[in-house]
């Protein structure tokens, strides 16, 4: 179960600076678990289709352990940037910043060689990213799976209501291919 501490109130106005530009992506189950294991709970193809569709072209900035769950490293076609207090940690494919602020700043000032256009960067966890990046995001692109597991380590953070407005919300049944149900919900900061 989602832990309090694991929940972060983000209404007070301090805690929102709104940055155009940041958006959170997640697959979220009903009890807010988004892993085990430093392992993906889901496989849903649609899923991977909508994110591959958001996230090609722009940057993705992750958490270490993320980084390290990936089966082949950094996602092709992105500028991908992996946060770490290691300033030995090997990323081949990816840049290197010791804080979301640094990583932030430079992907919204700079364009990397691939000249990706980094007007919009994509936040793909984990739990501690997420939890870090939530007051700096205007956007959340999240996939709301129909399942509740007992065995999940980490969690999507608390979401207060009155800071967020669906602004697409597609229902999809369980299919052959889909064990559970889900929808895709996007969100904006209010
Ligand atoms: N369902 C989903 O959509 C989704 C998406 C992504 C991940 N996940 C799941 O989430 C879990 C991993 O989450 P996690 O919280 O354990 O790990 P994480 O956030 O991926 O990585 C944590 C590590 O990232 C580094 N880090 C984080 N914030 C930093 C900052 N501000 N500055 C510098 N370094 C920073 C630190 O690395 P160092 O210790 O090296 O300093 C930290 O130990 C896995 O189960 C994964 O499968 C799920």
């Amino acid at each position: 179960m989602q832990k309090e501490s694991d929940m972060q109130d983000i209404s007070s106005p301090s805690a929102t600076r709104k940055s155009p530009g940041v958006s959170l992506i997640a697959a979220v189950a009903n009890n807010g678990a988004i892993g085990f294991e430093n392992k993906l709970l889901y496989w849903l193809p649609n899923d991977l289709k909508r994110f591959k569709a958001l996230t090609t072209g722009h940057t993705i900035v992750m958490g270490r352990r993320t980084f390290e769950s990936l089966p082949k490293g950094a996602l092709p076609n992105r500028r991908n940037i992996v946060l770490t207090k290691n300033a030995h940690f090997i990323a081949p494919n990816a840049e290197i910043f010791p804080s979301l602020e640094g990583a932030l700043e430079a992907c919204l000032t700079s364009v990397n060689a691939e000249s990706v256009n980094s007007g919009e960067v994509f936040i793909l966890g984990g739990a501690s990213v997420y939890r870090e990046a939530l007051p700096l995001a205007s956007r959340l692109c999240l996939t709301l799976v129909d399942d509740t597991p007992e065995q999940a380590d980490a969690f999507f953070p608390w979401l207060n209501p009155a800071d967020w407005k669906v602004v697409a919300d597609k229902a999809h049944e369980a299919d052959e291919r889909h064990r559970f149900a889900y929808r895709f919900i996007d969100l904006e900061r209010r």
